[in-house]
């Protein structure tokens, strides 16, 4: 199937180019109709298709879904088993959605910790995509910030310890490059679905200039108008980085070029 032309729509104001989404609520949307937790994991899956294919479409550059956290290994294994059997199967199936969309897959976390079935696919997926040049799909997957700087801190460590790394010359820069992911930048909006104002762990580096926005709608809800209402949102903000808007200091106000 062609591609169909990037078609970004005009919110009167700037567009993120890369949006990273805490996909929350599956559990109590199918609690509320009196289904079982996990199915309410299965509905997500489409919320998932939807919002990764509009976004390719609008052009944004780059989409993180936190799909699994580290703390997330706490749940029942039961719980755990499905989510990784979805994950699994998601990667299998929406090849030919990525591949349609010219997406290329991603992944942050400790990979490693993810069952060997889902790591192959996982693996499968990245190097099927590796080369198409639209947006990075990158999922959050056994994902957790703290862990993430602890990582980096030890490598950093370690780098040091062997000669390769000079203590004295460390700063922002050199701690993002231990991270994860250094080459994606930072995303521009966080969006956050069934209601709770907090952060859960996710990119706690990176979002020190993102733009927050909750929304009470549930995961599987969260549909192409849902997404449409945080870009409007987004573009009404006046991002300042710490400058005066105002001022002749205000700078590039689309991007953290800190
Ligand atoms: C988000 O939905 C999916 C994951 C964390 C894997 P939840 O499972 O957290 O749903 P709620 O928050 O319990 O409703
Ligand atoms: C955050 O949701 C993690 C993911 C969306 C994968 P949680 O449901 O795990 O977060 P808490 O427990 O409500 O903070
Ligand atoms: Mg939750």
């Amino acid at each position: 199937m062609a591609r169909q032309p990037i078609q970004r729509p005009d919110l009167g104001g700037p567009f993120p180019e890369h949006i990273a989404i805490i996909m929350d609520g599956n559990g109590r949307w199918a609690q509320e109709r009196g289904m079982l937790r996990v199915q309410g994991h299965t509905a997500g899956v489409q919320s998932v298709r939807e919002i990764t294919t509009q976004c390719a479409r609008m052009g944004v550059k780059s989409l993180t879904l936190y799909a699994f956290s580290v703390e997330n290994w706490k749940r029942p294994s039961q719980e755990v088993k499905y989510l990784m059997r979805l994950l699994r199967i998601f990667l299998h199936r929406e090849r030919k959605t990525l591949m349609d969309n010219g997406v290329r897959l991603g992944c942050i976390g400790r990979r490693d910790s993810l069952p060997a079935a889902a790591q192959n696919a996982l693996r499968k997926t990245e190097e099927l995509t590796a080369a198409n040049d639209g947006m990075l799909l990158r999922l959050a997957l056994s994902y957790g910030s703290r862990s993430e700087i602890a990582d980096a801190a030890r490598a950093m460590c370690a780098a040091a310890k062997a000669g390769e790394l000079d203590v004295a010359t460390i700063d922002e820069d050199t701690i993002r490059s231990y991270l994860y992911d250094p080459e994606t930048p930072d995303p521009d909006l966080i969006i956050r679905t069934a209601g709770e104002m907090r952060i859960s762990n996710f990119l706690l580096w990176q979002m020190s200039y993102s733009e927050l926005y909750v929304t009470d709608v549930c995961w599987p809800d969260f549909r192409k108008d849902d997404l449409a209402l945080a870009l409007r949102a987004y573009a009404r903000r006046k991002r300042k980085f710490g400058s005066l808007l105002d001022g002749k200091d205000a700078g590039d106000n689309s991007r953290n070029t800190a």
